[in-house]
């Protein structure tokens, strides 16, 4: 959710600033700015404008600078504007500040400190700026500021300029993310890894409540109470997945076609020959509990619940799967010895951080499953798995979610004593996706003739209906049709009766199981109107079954059967002419509460 950039040093500021919001498009946001120090007049000017990051860049007029901090917006309070969006400077000129994140205290703030103060914007973090203005009259900057952080409640990445001091610049984290970057010509600092890349040599990822006083060839970290903190950077290597668009249209369309690389590059990140390399202390300790949470959000949610049955069906342990955000303030009974785990895309969702932390001072087991190691997510649980799915930058997840789900299915391979050749079965489901994806454009049509009214249903039993809910979800997202994933049994106890003529229902089939008995739940909506699709494998496959794919491990079918559900959702969206890498309303990491 929304982007915090920051450069200063030998190269030109705004580049490097305009480049790095551009790579945190992704996130998702509704306006841009920024703040760069013009050199001839020797002030800083705000840049502000509603909407994409283009129009702001029309919207520039100088060429160069040596320092400056931009922001993309993602409103929580106030409109979407050109006065509600960053940068805010305060009334008396010395201070600009931008701010990703929430101030819950911003109105009790403005009550106590400037009861006849009129602001220029409905945000809460104009006061932020006010205040620090307040007491930079009484004492030098840093501590203006420090003190400042100290009455903030809520979340905040922030970076801080004083005019009077153009050398310098401040930021600070709390729950939203931060990192600073550096190289021989500068600093830059950024909400994610993204902003840093091609800038800087070695990172650093902040932690909560610490703040930064950075120059042109340094910093220096502290606490809140100003002490000084040792610190050790690491060095940048991104993802040798590129992240750009290539050949492909959307970033969507490119992401759904990685899927088997990622599925290969999982296979040999974590086997060595045909033993699973995962450290020994993860498995040992979940080992030692006697039950799993895990905990997610949106299509990392549905990867649990896939992952639940790979946990029980190879590995025997007993696996519960909650929503972040109701477990956070609903915390259920947890059993006897809880191992818990988190499974994020980011690594940033703020509803697990609020789990984590909560986990933490109780001394439980936490393993966080994500695709950014350097995430606050990774970094603040026990233990850490990488999903080495690269930059997953279209809003609609995909190929995470199948990441998620193939390192799941080797995390409970490698808790069992199961015998079967994992690695084979994956290489196999790789091979099989890819075969599907030679003939991707077939899925263009299914989604034009089947889609046509603003209602759809997914259908299936089983691990079919959690791929129901993941197809539902994808489909909602970027075409806006209103879609619903359905336990097959469970639609004549009630939602039937929205079954029309032509409503389509799309029914998933992989478990000969169940398979009967959903084709029966398909010939029940059939006969009230209903246009229906089935996707399904050679084994099973029926006269008339519009999608087949090949036959693979049965375990491992959801990794399969998701495919012509995303491309479904990207072709949907495409007829409508949908902005299909960023959704309305939505961000690719949601981190407030
Ligand atoms: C996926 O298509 C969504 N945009 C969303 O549901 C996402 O999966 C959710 O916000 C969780 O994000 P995370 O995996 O980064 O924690
Ligand atoms: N809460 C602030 C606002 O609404 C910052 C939002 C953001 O994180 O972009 O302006």
């Amino acid at each position: 959710m929304c982007g915090i950039v920051g450069y200063l040093g030998k190269d030109n500021a705004k580049e490097i600033v305009l480049n790095g919001l551009k790579r945190l498009e992704y996130r998702g946001y509704d306006s841009a700015g920024m703040s760069l120090f013009d050199e001839s007049s020797h002030k800083f000017v705000n840049f502000k404008e509603k909407g994409r990051i283009k129009i702001l860049e029309e919207s520039l007029t100088l060429d160069h600078s040596s320092m400056g901090i931009g922001h993309t917006r993602w409103a929580t309070h106030g409109r979407v504007n050109r006065e509600n969006a960053h940068p805010h400077t305060s009334e008396d000129g010395r201070f600009t500040i931008v701010h990703n994140g929430v101030i819950d205290n911003h109105n009790k703030l403005k009550k106590l400190y400037f009861e006849n103060h009129t602001f220029k914007s409905e945000t809460d973090t104009e006061v932020i700026c006010e205040l620090i203005a307040l007491y930079a009259q009484k004492m030098p900057s840093t501590d203006a500021i420090r003190k400042v952080l100290k009455m903030l409640h809520g979340s905040y990445a922030l970076l801080v300029i004083d005019h009077d001091d153009p050398n310098t610049l401040y930021a600070a984290k709390f729950k939203s993310p931060l990192l600073i970057g550096k190289s021989d010509n500068g600093m830059v600092i950024g909400s994610d890894m993204m902003a840093l890349v091609g800038t800087a040599d070695n990172y650093l990822a902040l932690d909560d409540e610490t703040f930064l006083r950075v120059t042109k060839n340094n910093f220096t970290l502290y606490d809140l109470d100003g002490e000084v903190l040792p610190y050790q950077m690491s060095p940048l290597d991104i993802d040798d997945f590129s992240s750009e668009k290539g050949e492909f249209d959307h970033y969507m369309l490119k992401e759904i076609h990685e899927q088997p690389a990622v599925l290969r590059r999982i296979i040999s990140k974590y086997f060595n020959d045909t033993t699973i390399h995962i450290d020994d202390e993860i498995i040992n300790t979940i080992k030692s509990h006697d039950r799993i949470h895990i905990l997610a959000a949106g299509t990392s949610m549905h990867a649990g619940l896939i992952g639940k049955g790979l946990l029980e069906s190879f590995s025997n342990i007993p696996t519960e799967v909650h929503i972040a955000s109701e477990f956070a303030y609903q915390q259920p009974l947890l059993g006897e010895k809880p191992f818990f785990i988190l499974i994020s895309q980011s690594g940033e969702t703020a509803d697990l951080r609020a789990c984590l932390v909560n986990l933490k001072k109780a001394q439980h087991k936490v393993l966080t499953i994500t695709n950014v190691r350097t995430s606050t997510l990774a970094r603040e649980a026990d233990f850490a798995l990488e999903l080495h799915a690269g930059p997953e930058i279209a809003v609609a997840s995909t190929k995470a979610y199948t990441a998620q789900i193939a390192v799941l299915s080797i995390l409970a391979y490698a808790l069992s004593n199961q015998s079967f050749d994992l690695k084979r079965e994956l290489s196999e489901t790789a091979q099989a996706m890819e075969h599907f994806l030679d003939k991707y454009e077939v899925m263009e049509k299914f989604a034009k003739d089947y889609l046509q009214k603003p209602n759809c249903f997914y259908i299936g039993r089983g691990s079919d209906y959690y791929v129901g809910l993941e197809a539902a979800l994808k489909l909602k997202e970027i075409s806006y049709i209103q879609t619903e994933g359905f336990a097959a049994g469970e639609l004549k106890h009630g939602t039937i009766a929205l079954i029309e003529e032509g409503t389509p229902v799309i029914a998933i089939i992989s478990n000969d199981k169940t398979a009967e008995n959903t084709r029966s739940n398909l010939s029940e909506v059939k006969s009230r109107g209903a246009k229906t699709l089935t996707i399904t494998f050679e084994s099973l496959k029926e006269n008339g079954d519009e999608i087949v794919l090949d036959n693979i491990n049965p375990s491992l079918s959801p990794l399969l059967t998701v495919i012509p559900t995303q491309l479904i959702a990207y072709y949907a969206a495409l007829h409508r002419g949908h902005d299909i890498d960023k959704p309305r309303n939505l961000a690719k990491s949601v981190t407030v509460e």
